[in-house]
């Protein structure tokens, strides 16, 4: 990524920073002013965290610490060393979707997709705080991220779909198991 530094701003310092992302350790070294959404993006590989505003008003980066939905673009990296972070991409449990990766695409909950990942990572939340919210509750814990393409609703939806899962025990199935045959060979009869 293309850095753009004030030319009056001397270089911050280095530090080391060690952080849990997705239960795995990781170890590096970063600018000690850097932002979490920078750090997470550029030098520990979690592009499922997207930027959209850049300054706290849209949620794509939402991330939890901790288990808590935080904005990445407004977080200093700093701030997250020592915890446990998750991004869109520890959500699913190997090739098992997380309830509520399933429902949004059973109900439409996701368009073009880059609001996505925060919708995701804020609902897993509050559907580990609460497995059945109601309409009200389940506005409430959206209402910083925002989407252009579904209208919301379908999200409400996913979110009630995703809980009545949860309520239901049902085991959620191999949902990215290949549905036919990768590699089919035509007219080979
Ligand atoms: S990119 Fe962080 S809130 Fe929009
Ligand atoms: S699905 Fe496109 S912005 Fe939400």
């Amino acid at each position: 990524m293309v850095q753009f530094r004030l030319p009056m701003l001397p270089a911050a310092d280095e530090v080391p920073w060690s952080v849990v992302v997705n239960d795995e350790e990781v170890s590096l070294r970063i600018e000690s002013n850097a932002i979490l959404l920078d750090v997470l993006r550029d030098q520990a590989g979690s592009l499922g965290t997207k930027r959209g505003c850049d300054m706290g008003t849209c949620g794509c980066c939402s991330v939890l610490i901790d288990g808590v939905p935080r904005l990445s673009c407004l977080t200093l990296a700093q701030e997250a060393s020592g915890c446990s972070i998750t991004t869109v991409e520890g959500l699913a449990d190997g090739h098992h979707l997380h309830p509520i990766q399933r429902t949004f695409t059973e109900c439409g909950g996701s368009q073009c997709g880059f609001c996505t990942p925060g919708f995701l990572v804020v609902i897993s939340a509050l559907l580990e705080d609460n497995p059945t919210p109601d309409d009200t509750e389940i506005k409430t814990a959206i209402e910083g991220n925002l989407c252009r393409c579904t209208g919301y609703q379908q999200i409400v939806d996913s979110v009630r779909a995703a809980s009545d899962i949860l309520a239901s025990g049902e085991a959620v199935g191999d949902s990215t198991a290949a549905k036919s045959d990768p590699n089919p060979s035509y007219g080979a009869d």
